[in-house]
């Protein structure tokens, strides 16, 4: 089969953006209203996870559905320096992780991509010992990984951090995990997503207890499963799993986006527009789809794993809080923000999962909203209008929540952060602009020269 095998030094070949995502940015001109179709790309939280899980099996892995995303590339570059064999063949990903030549991952690749510290669990399931640098903060939290870490020493591992690295091994002969009874102190979606990753290749049974419930977590166990693993209960609050020696080839499509999805029904009431969203899941978006409507955005499904935005006469004001799925998902918080800032009413938005993903509102401020933050609660008066101006993503679904905002403002806003917005959305200025929004993605230097004055040095750190 033709592909492009994969540059051990560069992993997948480069995503091309249109231009290198940290030297571009985004002019948007407000005010046009979307029309047509845009396509929903594979979800980036079950894409990173189910690489990780390739990492289980000696076989084969056909992965279709992949992302064309900056942290997927990131994530291809650690497999290949653990020896793995990648090839992709547009949107899918083959990987051949018979050999898995070390088991020391790649600290500046790790440090910079938190999902690829998921590999813990594979790695140690197979080869019995992990050097997993740990991931480090970012510019949403802290981000530890305690749970990951007690869950594996449950199970028989070793565990020691030192230099920043997390040193795993499984004492004994044979190096193989033990099934174990785990409770997580919260349901942590990566930490499940590493433990029971672990426990498909443990000896005996592991019961994890009050486990994410995320549509990726149940993504990644239908992966697992097709490669021959036992595992019931994903989706719920108790995962059962009973190890096997061995996972198989397996050929998987990995699940619509979510997040880019709901990130689209936003900038589709912003702008007040009517298009339709495919493919999508709409059980996976319950929480956001109600939300919506309980702002007098109207969504019908138009066919299967089709869904179409009405056009919005009036945004109504509303009150969310983050939580663990099926609550209402953290990552949507900040695009709904911008949703918020221009609804005919207050709103409050509680975010209680991370401890610092409230950044966004002061760059949305500078387009003209009305929004304050004390701790983690923003109280958010609406606004007529937003007006354009030079505003910085400092994450990745705050540069989303910009490039919203600047769809709705009057005049041109310019959204640096793009290495952020890369990450996690595949190519999104691309498809706005089929839809019929007015956005560019320049240079630095273009967009300096069109304002005279050099954006705010970006502050933000990796997230
Ligand atoms: C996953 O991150 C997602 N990333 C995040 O998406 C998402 O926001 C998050 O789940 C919550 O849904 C991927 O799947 C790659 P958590 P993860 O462990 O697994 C605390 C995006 O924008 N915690 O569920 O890191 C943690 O600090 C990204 O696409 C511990 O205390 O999230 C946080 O407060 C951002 N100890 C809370 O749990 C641990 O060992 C939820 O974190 C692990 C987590």
């Amino acid at each position: 089969m033709e592909g492009s095998l994969i540059n051990p030094s560069s992993g997948l070949t480069d995503v091309k953006t249109s231009l290198e995502a940290d030297s571009s940015v985004l002019q948007i001109w407000g005010g046009h209203s979307l029309q047509g179709h845009v396509e929903i790309s594979g979800a980036k939280n079950s894409a990173l996870v189910i690489m990780a899980g390739a990492l289980l099996c000696s076989g084969d892995c056909h992965i279709r559905n992949v992302p064309k995303l900056a942290d997927v590339k990131k994530m291809g570059q650690v497999l290949s320096a653990l020896g793995v064999r990648l090839e992709q063949n547009g949107d899918t990903l083959d990987i051949d992780a018979r050999e898995i030549t070390t088991s020391k991952a790649p600290y500046e690749l790790v440090t910079q991509l938190r999902a690829s510290f998921f590999a813990i669990g594979p790695i140690l399931a197979r080869l019995g010992v992990a050097q997993m640098p740990l991931p480090g903060g970012c510019a949403i939290g802290a981000r530890p990984v305690d749970l990951h870490v007690r869950g594996l020493q449950a199970m028989g591992a070793e565990v020691q951090i030192e230099h920043g690295i997390c040193n795993a091994y499984v004492p004994g002969s044979g190096g193989r995990l033990q099934g174990a009874k785990i409770y997580l102190d919260s349901p942590s979606v990566g930490a499940t997503e590493t433990l029971m990753m672990a426990a498909t290749l443990a000896d005996g049974e592991t019961i994890l207890e009050n486990a994410a419930r995320e549509p990726e977590v149940v993504d990644l166990a239908n992966f697992c499963i097709a490669m021959g693993a036992k595992i019931e209960g994903a989706g719920t609050s108790t995962i059962t799993i009973q190890g096997v020696l061995k996972l198989h080839s397996v050929d998987y499509s990995i699940i619509p986006d979510r997040i880019e999805a709901g990130t689209f029904l936003i900038a589709g009431a912003i702008t007040r527009s009517e298009f339709i969203l495919s493919p999508v899941i709409p059980d996976h978006l319950t929480p956001v789809i109600a939300k919506l409507r309980e702002m007098g955005v109207r969504i019908v499904e138009d066919g299967h794993n089709c869904l179409r935005i009405l056009k919005t006469e009036k945004l109504l004001p509303a009150d969310i809080e983050t939580l663990p799925h099926p609550g209402f998902p953290t990552d949507m918080q900040a695009p709904f923000m911008s949703l918020l800032a221009m609804a005919d009413g207050d709103s409050l938005i509680n975010e209680s999962v991370f401890e610092n993903r409230l950044r966004h509102a002061s760059e949305l401020n500078r387009l003209g909203a009305d929004i304050r933050v004390k701790r983690n609660t923003a109280f958010v008066r609406g606004v007529q209008m937003l007006s354009g101006a030079p505003v910085l993503g400092t994450d990745l679904r705050a540069s989303a929540a910009l490039v919203v905002a600047g769809l709705a403002a009057e005049g041109k806003t310019t959204v640096q952060g793009l290495q952020f917005l890369d990450r996690g959305y595949d190519r999104m200025d691309l498809k706005l602009q089929q839809l019929g929004a007015k956005i560019l993605r320049v240079t630095q230097v273009e967009a300096d020269a069109e304002y005279g004055l050099s954006l705010l040095p970006s502050e933000a750190s990796i997230s």
